[in-house]
C-alpha cells in the first residue's frame, strides 16, 4: 500500500485563512468602494448645487420678456479650485429656448417636485456629473421658467474614491499577512511538542516498549494514549512469544532426543520386533511432543488473549456445550478404563467464549482421565446456584493432597505422574482461561474425601 503524502497542517490552515479572509476582503472592499463614491459624490454634488444657485441668482427677465443672465465666474471658480476638472455651464429658458452656454452639454428635464436634479453623463468623450436646478424668474406679472445646468469632470471624485479604495486594500493586505505571519508561528510554537515526541520515540531502542511520557498537547493526547496502550499489547505478545519459544525449546528437547535414539535403535535394530519396538517407542515420543506443543501454543494463546482489551463475551449455554463435549470422550475415557459422565439438567448461561471454555474443559477431563486411574468415575457437572454458575469435574480417584495443589497449579510444575506425558501446563491454562472469564477455580477432595473435585466459578451472566 502506498500512502499519498500527507498535507501539511501548516499550509491546509494558511489556505482557510488566506482564502477566507480574501473573500472576507473583497466583500469588505466592493463596500468601502461604494460608500467611497457615495461620499465623494455627495461631496461635489453639493458644491455643484451651490454653484447652479449661483447662477440662477443672477438670472433676470428683461422688460421686453427676454431672460438674460450674467454668469458670475466665481460660481464657477468655486468648483474649478478642486482638482484639474474642467466646468460647463447652460442656461435655458422655458422648453426649447437655449440661452447661453455649452449648447450640447447634456441636462435632464425636472422630476416632478424637485427643482435640483444630479445626474452621470459624457461630454466631449469624458464622464461628467451634472446638476440641474429649475427655477422660475418673475416679471411681476408673470413667471418665466429657465434651468441652470452644470456640470464637471469627475477626475477629482474619481481620485478620491480610489485613494479610499487603494488605502482599504492596502490596509486589508497588510491584515491579512498579519494574521498569516501569526498562524505560521502559532503552528510552528504549537507542533514543537510534537516533534520533541517524533525525536523521543525515534531515540528509543526497538526493544523499549515502555509507554511514552512526553507531554504533548491534550488534543494529541488520545493519539499518545492510544500508542502506549499498542505498545502494552505488543509488549505482552512479544513476552508471549518469547515465552513460548524459550518453552517450547526447554521442553521438546527430551522428546525430540528419544525420537533421535529410538529412530537410531530402529535403524540398527538386528530383529523386526526391536525395530517395532523402537518404533512405538519413537511414536510415544512424536505424541508427547504433539502434545507439548499443542499446550504450549494454547498458553500463548490465552496469554494473548489476557492481554487485549478485557472483552466481555456474549453469554452462551455451557450446559449443553459441556456436555457435548463430555459426549465425545465417552469413548477415549472407556478406552482407558474411566467412566465417564455428565450431570445437569436445562440449559445455563455464562459468558464464555465457545472455543477457550472447551479448552478449559479438555484440560480438567484429560487430567481426570489420566491420573484418577483405571476404573475410576469421572463427573462432569454444570449447574446453577444463588450468585454463580458452577462447572465441575470430579473423580474418585487419588486426588492430589491439599498441602500440593497450590503447587501443581503453578506453571511446569507436575504431581506424582512425571512419567505420564504432559508438562504442567493444564491447570495454570485452565485458571488463565477462567481469569478471562471473570471466573474462579477451585481444587477439593470429591465425595467421601476421596478423589479431586476442580470447580469453575462463572458470574452471573446479566451482572
Ligand atoms: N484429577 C487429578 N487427580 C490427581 N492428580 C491430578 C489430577 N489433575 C491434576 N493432577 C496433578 O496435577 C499435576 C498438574 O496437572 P496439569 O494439568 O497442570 O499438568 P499435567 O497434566 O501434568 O500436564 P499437561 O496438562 O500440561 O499435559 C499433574 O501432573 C498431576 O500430578
Ligand atoms: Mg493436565
Amino acid at each position: 500500500m502506498t500512502l499519498l503524502p500527507a498535507s501539511s497542517l501548516r499550509r491546509r490552515l494558511l489556505a482557510w485563512l488566506l482564502v477566507s479572509t480574501a473573500v472576507i476582503g473583497v466583500i469588505a472592499l466592493v463596500d468601502t468602494y461604494r460608500e467611497a463614491v457615495k461620499t465623494a459624490n455627495s461631496v461635489s454634488d453639493r458644491v455643484l448645487a451651490g454653484s447652479a444657485l449661483a447662477i440662477a441668482e443672477r438670472v433676470v427677465v428683461t422688460e421686453n420678456g427676454a431672460l438674460e443672465v450674467d454668469i458670475p465666474y466665481v460660481a464657477l471658480e468655486m468648483l474649478t479650485s478642486a482638482a484639474q476638472d474642467r466646468v460647463f455651464y447652460r442656461v435655458d429658458g422655458p422648453p426649447g429656448q437655449f440661452i447661453t452656454g455649452y449648447q450640447n452639454l447634456p441636462t435632464i428635464p425636472q422630476v416632478e417636485g424637485q427643482s435640483i436634479g444630479f445626474a452621470d453623463a459624457t461630454f466631449r468623450g469624458e464622464p461628467i456629473r451634472i446638476a440641474v436646478l429649475h427655477r422660475s424668474a418673475s416679471t411681476g406679472i408673470n413667471s418665466v421658467p429657465f434651468a441652470v445646468t452644470v456640470a464637471e469632470t469627475t477626475i477629482a471624485r474619481r481620485q478620491l474614491t480610489q485613494a479610499i479604495l487603494i488605502r482599504s486594500a492596502l490596509r486589508l493586505a497588510m491584515m491579512i499577512a498579519g494574521a498569516a505571519a501569526i498562524v505560521w508561528i502559532a503552528v510552528t510554537v504549537s507542533l514543537r511538542p510534537l516533534y520533541r515526541l517524533s525525536d523521543a520515540i525515534a531515540e528509543r531502542s526497538p526493544d523499549d516498549l515502555h509507554p511514552i511520557e512526553q507531554r504533548v498537547p491534550s488534543e494529541v493526547q488520545g493519539l499518545v494514549d492510544t500508542v502506549n496502550s499498542f505498545m502494552v499489547r505488543l509488549q505482552s505478545a512479544l513476552d508471549a512469544l518469547r515465552h513460548f519459544s524459550g518453552n517450547a525449546s526447554h521442553q521438546l528437547r527430551t522428546p525430540l532426543a528419544i525420537i533421535r535414539t529410538q529412530l537410531a535403535l530402529a535403524s540398527r535394530a538386528a530383529t523386526l520386533e526391536e525395530a517395532q519396538e523402537a518404533a512405538r517407542k519413537g511414536d510415544a515420543a512424536v505424541a508427547h511432543a504433539e502434545r507439548i506443543l499443542a499446550q504450549l501454543l494454547l498458553m500463548a494463546k490465552v496469554d494473548a488473549a489476557g492481554s487485549n482489551e478485557p472483552r466481555r463475551p456474549a453469554p452462551i449455554d455451557i450446559a449443553a456445550l459441556a456436555q457435548q463435549l463430555t459426549a465425545d470422550r465417552v469413548p477415549s475415557a472407556a478406552e482407558a478404563g474411566i467412566d465417564l459422565g455428565y450431570e445437569g439438567d436445562g440449559p445455563v448461561l455464562a459468558r464464555a467464549e465457545p472455543l477457550l471454555f472447551g479448552e478449559l474443559l479438555r484440560n480438567l477431563v484429560e487430567n481426570a482421565i489420566a491420573y484418577a486411574g483405571h476404573g475410576a468415575e469421572v463427573t462432569v457437572s454444570v449447574r446453577q446456584v444463588a450468585d454463580a454458575v458452577l462447572l465441575a469435574v470430579e473423580d474418585n480417584g487419588p486426588g492430589i493432597p491439599p498441602e500440593r495443589r497450590p503447587l501443581v497449579r503453578q506453571r511446569f510444575s507436575r504431581g506424582e505422574h512425571r512419567d505420564a506425558p504432559g508438562m504442567g501446563l493444564g491447570l495454570p491454562i485452565v485458571e488463565e482461561i477462567a481469569a478471562l472469564f471473570d471466573a474462579a477455580v477451585s481444587l477439593e477432595s470429591g465425595q467421601d474425601d476421596r478423589g479431586l473435585r476442580v470447580t469453575v466459578r462463572f458470574p452471573l451472566p446479566a451482572g
